[in-house]
């Protein structure tokens, strides 16, 4: 039987402990433990000499990771990865830089970690990989002689052409990922933006089955909304349900509303403009006051990358000017706090809530939006307020869908969903969760490596015509 090789660069930790906050690590570590493979990728160390993989058995995945020299993370990861490619394909190009000398950082340490895999791999394993930190994995391996299925998953969107052309070398990075038999997308306005750049472009042609001929090259480019499973998050929020964080929030809550919203503190999650509307509806609805609190969670993420340290500052800021402006001896209209949680206890701490405050400006899918939706109880459910930015709405008809960037829409959402009677919020949530169960992770996962079957077997039909 084949193995299945996923490939990212951030692996899930493989001690115990808190998992990465982050929908790839938790989407891909859910989908792996079942089909069971090898996931390769950075092990999250910085480290004098880049070595080899370092390999580790944990129950059916096998981890092969490797460290990044201070050079390697400077450039790839710190660098072309999170201060071009990321703000770029969110919409920031305000926040995004372009160093060239990061740029090749970027390529050589891709050539590298494919070299690497291709000393691992085995001529029938199926190659998976993960994220816009590896664009050009695909045609390093080529280069190699690797001949095996490769496809790719892009967890975060694909920005329309002229957001794209931003990044300098937008060219041949898109030239690279043309060497993938089948490329993933979260949505088919993903997929869509992905298409026009290469049609736009004369780069190549798409038909209707999906297939896509560009660069010399024919693949699948297709959406496959990634998904969770809910029967699993629902069974882990009651069962949680007790547990003294549970408790210790529950009480402090003490009989007030609670409006939840975790995120790792990302400028592309909206936070600055949630709190402010979080504001608004406070000055507008002040019947509210000593009523309803906001919990954020909100654990520091790439902190090293300046303009994550500023984000963290204004948010800080801006909790602390809310709050001090609203606050009454009892009552601390936002909790702010900086930390992970153990998944399973944020499940639990969104069934306890009436609303879940989702406003990413831009996201690919917004995993803690189906997490909440499926943690809730169905004869009482909380109401999701949700982006229309995240893939996520998409998907959920049933959640009140804002416009992050209209801060008097936001705030009437809020006051919406906390006054919703119990048939409107039961109905919502149903309509929400047939489709979570219809497309969830099983689902994203078999259709892909489906399709990359599929397409890997006629490309090798052709290629040996
Ligand atoms: P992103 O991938 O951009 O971080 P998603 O919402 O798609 O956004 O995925 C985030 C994942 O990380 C979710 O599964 C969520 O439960 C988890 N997560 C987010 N914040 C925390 C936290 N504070 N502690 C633990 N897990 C977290
Ligand atoms: C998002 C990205 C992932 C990334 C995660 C956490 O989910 O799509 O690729 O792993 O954020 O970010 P980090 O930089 O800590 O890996």
């Amino acid at each position: 039987m084949s193995r299945l090789i996923v490939v990212s660069n951030r692996v899930a930790p493989t001690q115990e402990g808190l998992p990465a906050a982050g929908g790839l690590a938790v989407g891909v570590l859910d989908a792996l433990q079942e089909t069971g493979g090898v996931w390769f990728g950075w092990s999250g160390e910085i480290v004098g000499e880049a070595g080899e993989p370092v390999i580790e058995k944990q129950g059916n995945v096998t981890y092969a990771t490797v460290g990044l020299s201070r050079r390697d993370y400077d450039q790839y990861y710190r660098g072309f990865s999170n201060a071009t490619l990321w703000p770029a394909f969110h919409y920031r190009t305000d926040l995004a830089r372009y160093d060239r000398q990061e740029y090749a950082g970027y390529q050589r340490v891709n050539a590298r970690l494919a070299k690497q895999l291709k000393a691992l791999l085995r001529p029938d394993d199926i190659v998976w990989v993960h994220d816009y930190h590896l664009l050009p994995f695909a045609a390093c391996l080529r280069e190699l002689g690797v001949r095996n299925p490769i496809g790719f998953f892009l967890h975060i969107p694909f920005p329309v052409p002229e957001m794209l052309r931003t990044v300098p070398p937008h060219e041949a990075l898109v030239k690279q990922m043309c060497s993938y038999d089948v490329i993933g997308f979260q949505t088919e306005t993903d997929r869509q933006s992905f298409v026009d750049y290469l049609e736009r472009g004369g780069f190549g042609t798409a038909s209707d089955d999906g297939m896509v001929h560009a660069h010399g090259h024919m693949f699948k480019a297709a959406a496959y909304p990634i998904g969770v499973y809910p029967d699993a998050i629902a069974k882990a929020a009651v069962q949680f349900s007790d547990r003294k964080p549970v408790r210790a929030l529950r009480d402090a809550m003490r009989g007030r509303r609670l409006i939840m919203s975790v995120d790792r503190l990302d400028y592309s999650k909206g936070l600055v403009e949630r709190f402010q509307a979080f504001e608004r509806f406070l000055l507008n609805a002040p019947g509210w006051h000593g009523r309803v609190s906001l919990v954020q969670v909100a654990p520091p993420t790439r902190s090293d990358v300046q303009t994550y340290q500023r984000i963290r500052q204004t948010l800080e800021g801006e909790a602390g000017r809310i709050n001090g402006r609203f606050a009454q001896l009892d009552w601390t209209p936002i909790q702010y706090l900086n930390r992970k949680y153990e998944r399973n206890l944020l499940m639990a701490f969104f069934r306890m809530s009436q609303v879940g405050y989702v406003t990413p400006l831009r996201d690919g899918m917004n995993l803690v939006a189906k997490e909440y939706v499926a943690s809730q109880d169905p004869a009482d459910p909380g109401v999701l307020v949700l982006s229309q930015f995240a893939g996520a709405a998409e998907q959920l008809p049933g959640a009140l869908v804002v416009n992050p960037f209209d801060l008097s829409q936001m705030a009437e959402a809020l006051e919406r969903a906390l006054s919703m009677p119990l048939a409107e919020r039961q109905a919502r949530h149903a309509d929400m969760m047939a489709p979570l169960r219809e497309m969830d992770l099983s689902k994203w996962r078999d259709t892909f490596l489906a399709d990359l079957g599929h397409v890997a077997t006629a490309a090798t039909v052709t290629r040996n015509a």
